[in-house]
């Protein structure tokens, strides 16, 4: 299972060993601050909103239609924006850096 760091608006590191689920089960399993994934993971707040870094941005993928429509109301939102929600953890993202970004 995947290793994954979380970046804090102030800067805070955060690395999870193990990581299983999607990217914003983890990050509430471990107190991430600023993922408070309201909807619970269907895809309908984008209070779960991360910044994946550019080196992980092909690996991790686009935002899928629904994501894209979520994401376009967000301010700050940018092209490495994704849902953590939307992000199911595999071998292939061990390593993963994201920024979460704050509301
Ligand atoms: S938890 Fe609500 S959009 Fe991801």
């Amino acid at each position: 299972m995947p290793k994954v760091t979380f970046i804090t608006p102030d800067g805070e590191k955060t690395t999870i060993d193990n990581a299983d689920g999607t990217l914003m089960e983890v990050a509430t399993d471990y107190g991430i601050t600023g993922i408070d994934a309201i909807c619970g993971g269907v895809c309908s707040c984008a209070t779960c909103h991360v910044r994946v870094t550019d080196e992980w941005k092909e690996k991790v993928g686009p935002q899928n239609d629904t994501e894209k429509d979520i994401l376009d109301l967000e301010d700050g939102a940018d092209d490495n924006s994704r849902l953590s929600c939307q992000i199911e953890l595999t071998d292939e993202l061990d390593g993963l850096v994201v920024e979460v970004v704050e509301l």
